[in-house]
């Protein structure tokens, strides 16, 4: 023990929170070291699954000739619907539309039928393609293009947003456009495929390793189709080699299908299909049809609006519902429409249930507003910033709180965007560049530059408000040493470290004391998938409170023991002032341990505030918004389409980050993925109904050479959450992912420059070189009439 009077202020534990800390895997990650379930060691005997896929879009099975299948080499058993124990059904709304294995009928092209069960993956792949499989082929429809959304088959219930009378404000306005875009889908392509490793245990028991972001649902999914009761599965995932929304739904399939064979072959059964299966059988980000018409004046000032969102959602609603949902809860962006009519349509079609992606049709319903800011600008000759600014919501604190009102009825109270966007267009010099870029272009007669900032303001909570609570488990050991689990998952987001860090905080002990475990449901029950970018928010807030528990547990011990008063037990870096005394923590603790004192709690949290009226359109769906900014310039050669981002700067705001170098991380990957949505990526449906591009070779996602050649991305430092989230920081997840716009747009404003910027150019996404060209063209020969 020791005397003395520390320096409060100097001496911080290493790894608390508001630091730069690496992920907590990244050097494994580059080394090869992480632990992904494919890399896990086998169980003796284990065997591997492949999925027989159907090879049309829509039909009834007539007959089905497995015999060559299952006497094909190393083939142990294969599964088809008749085998699933429990209910042949995975859907996780509870609208029974989606099997584990297709029976009797299929609805898309590459929906898994049958599974094989063989000694090697190899041997299960070659015996998948032995199948003689007779289909009455029903007529089917991939593209929603051709549909109406008003009146064809939905597979959920569409949402009205409606404020105001949007249909009378546009009737009554000045000046009035219509018009439709179309935005494109965009598959996950995480690094680390779908995977799911089943180990039976006695009785009914099952252990799931998956590779899934909701570790609760697959357990209930992979239950109800054993029959077995939720406590015969446990289901644990270390971490994902990405997830991006894919992983939320769609791990489900693999792991019931992987689960029914390991239970009924009573061995080990792993199930990882190659990239091609994966990318055909799993749902990807919903592709949409935007209809728009809108009510403006002549200086851009938007007096109405109209829209409708219609979403290919394939054959099952799957997320469906809530993914369109959040489309048209950002059809607004940063906007005040001041009079809104907006209607989701989740439209039934023969491909795969789209699913969640990043974002969450979030982005989809933001490109809708910026198309509109667009058409606007366009038609009032003004620079498309100056509508955007000219239109955002009224600053907060405008008490008057008639500009603040979203198309859902809940007040924006935190916006900042006035204040990013200012800060950013200094920052980005965009008047001086925006000059010079007019100058270039006056001169250069193929290569064309265009540059455009667009802002972000992004919804945090999960909509359904049950969705919103989180647990953890954590256990402090005699030594000191600290087990932390919650309910999150990792996928490359750095959740991990974040609640690390919290904990670390709270008992002031450095980071290397606490050991991140993998997340399972046997340690914490009924979790929400990590999603809606709240992973640390709620999984953070819940481990503070366990962490907190034994604190107070603690403090009351050591005032009792030390016969002082509580507030006299200090927390300091890695020890306690009980008194006049210090000790270390693991001192206390292990004292602690000798008293009796319980050293492990499970802490709890659910976001305050939050409620949602879905039938009236009305709530206060969210506890905040998350804000920034991008501005990009790229240079486009008008002779074949192709195109570079020459530069981007972002400003954008995580409130007081728990961790700066991750939210940077975060920033830089979603504007990446954001770009390559609206730009390269590209998913092309044949007329057989096939998903065409279902590989790298075919299917381009950014590379780390398409990134902006000039990339300067900056934290707001000095935003902070006005609402108490974990130590006032904001979610970065998804709000940076539609940064991405900004490149959308400056090779919008690079191609309305063939014709002096007097037609809007109406560029769909994704904006690949081919839709670049032939939209130059277009314009061209409109500006030539
Ligand atoms: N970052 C990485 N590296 N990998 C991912 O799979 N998923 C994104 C985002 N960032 C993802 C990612 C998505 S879709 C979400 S919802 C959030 O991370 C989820 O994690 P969080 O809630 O902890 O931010
Ligand atoms: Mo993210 S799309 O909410 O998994």
């Amino acid at each position: 023990m020791t005397k003395h009077t520390p320096n409060l202020k100097a001496e911080k534990i290493l790894g608390g929170v508001a630091t730069s800390q690496r992920h907590d895997s990244a050097h494994k990650h580059v080394t090869g070291t992480a632990v992904y379930i494919d890399d896990m060691a086998e169980p003796a005997g284990t065997l591997h699954a492949c999925l027989g896929l159907s090879t049309v879009p829509h039909g009834k099975i007539r007959a089905m000739d497995l015999a060559a299948v299952r006497a094909a080499p190393g083939v142990v058993d294969v599964l088809t619907a008749a085998d699933v124990p429990g209910e042949n059904d995975i859907s996780p709304t509870g609208l029974h539309d989606e099997p584990v294995l297709a029976e009797g009928k299929v609805q898309f092209h590459g929906q898994p039928i049958f599974a094989v069960i063989a000694e090697t993956r190899e041997q299960a792949r070659r015996a998948c393609k032995l199948a003689k499989i007779d289909y009455e082929e029903l007529p089917f429809v991939t593209d929603i293009g051709g549909l109406d959304p008003l009146k064809d088959k939905l597979v959920t219930k569409p949402l009205r947003l409606q404020r105001g009378d949007a249909k009378e404000a546009i009737g009554k306005a000045p000046r009035r456009i219509t018009g439709k875009m179309r935005v494109g889908g965009q598959d996950h392509f995480y690094l680390e495929g779908h995977i799911a490793l089943a180990i039976p245990g006695e009785d009914h028991d099952v252990t799931v390793y998956s590779s899934t972001q909701h570790p609760s649902e697959v357990q209930h999914m992979v239950s109800h189709a054993l029959g077995v009761s939720s406590h015969a599965v446990t289901v644990e995932v270390r971490r994902m080699g990405g997830g991006f929304g894919g992983k939320e739904t769609q791990s489900n399939q693999f792991a019931a299908i992987a689960a029914i064979a390991a239970k009924k072959l009573k061995r080990a059964v792993k199930l990882r299909p190659d990239r091609d299966d994966d990318m055909t059988a799993t749902g990807k980000r919903h592709d949409f049809v935007i209809d728009y018409d809108v009510g403006f004046d002549d200086e851009g000032n938007i007096l109405g609006v109209d829209f409708i969102f219609g979403a290919r959602c394939g054959f099952s609603a799957d997320l469906s519902g809530a993914v369109t949902d959040r489309a048209l809860f950002h059809c607004d962006n940063t906007y005040y429409w001041p009079a809104v009519n907006a209607v989701s349509a989740p439209l039934y079609t023969n491909t795969v249930s789209n699913t969640a992606f990043r974002g969450f049709g979030g982005p989809q319903g933001m490109v809708g507003a910026e198309r509109v800011i667009d058409e606007v600008a366009f038609a009032t000759a003004k620079d498309p910033l100056e509508i955007r600014k000219k239109n955002f919501y009224g600053p907060s604190g405008d008490k008057k709180g008639d500009r603040n009102v979203t198309p859902y009825h809940q007040t924006v109270e935190d916006n900042i965007i006035q204040r990013i966007v200012a800060d950013l267009e200094k920052s980005a010099d965009y008047a001086g560049r925006r000059r010079e870029i007019a100058a270039f272009n006056a001169n250069s007669r193929i290569i064309k530059r265009g540059i455009a900032m667009t802002p972000v303001k992004f919804g945090i909570s999960f909509t359904a408000t049950q969705f919103n609570q989180a647990g953890a488990l954590v256990h402090v050991y005699t030594d000191g040493s600290v087990h932390l689990n919650h309910g999150g998952t990792e996928m490359g987001q750095g959740l991990y470290v974040k609640v690390a860090q919290v904990v670390a905080e709270e008992f002031q002990i450095d980071i290397d004391r606490v050991k991140i475990t993998a997340t399972t449901t046997g340690k914490v029950p009924n979790t929400s998938a990590t999603a809606a970018s709240s992973g640390s928010d709620l999984n953070g807030m819940a481990a503070q409170n366990a962490a907190r528990q034994i604190k107070d547990r603690l403090i009351d011990f050591a005032a009792e023991a030390h016969q002082v008063a509580k507030d006299q037990v200090i927390f300091l870096p890695n020890r306690v002032r009980i008194g006049n005394e210090e000790i270390s923590f693991a001192a206390l603790v292990r004292q602690a341990y000798n008293a009796r004192i319980q050293l492990s709690a499970a802490g709890f949290y659910k976001t305050p505030k939050i409620h949602w009226d879905r039938d009236k359109g009305r709530g206060h769906p969210f506890y905040y918004f998350a804000y920034g900014a991008a501005c990009s310039e790229v240079s486009v050669d008008t002779l074949t389409g192709e195109y570079v981002i020459e530069r981007t700067d972002i400003l954008h705001e995580t409130g007081r980050s728990l961790n700066r170098a991750i939210d940077i991380g975060q920033i830089e990957g979603g504007f990446v993925q954001g770009a390559g949505w609206l730009t390269t990526e590209e998913l092309v449906w044949d007329d057989k109904g096939r998903l065409r591009t279902h590989a790298p070779s075919t299917y381009k996602i950014p590379l780390a050479s398409d990134r902006p050649k000039i990339f300067n991305v900056t934290l707001a430092d000095w935003s902070e959450n006005a609402e108490p989230a974990v130590h006032r920081s904001k979610a970065v997840g998804e709000p940076p992912f539609p940064l991405g716009m900004s490149v959308l747009h400056a090779l919008s404003d690079a191609v309305a420059s063939v014709a002096d910027h007097k037609i809007c150019p109406r560029l769909d996404a994704p904006a690949t070189p081919e839709r670049v060209l032939m939209t130059i063209e277009r314009v061209k020969a409109e500006a030539a009439k």
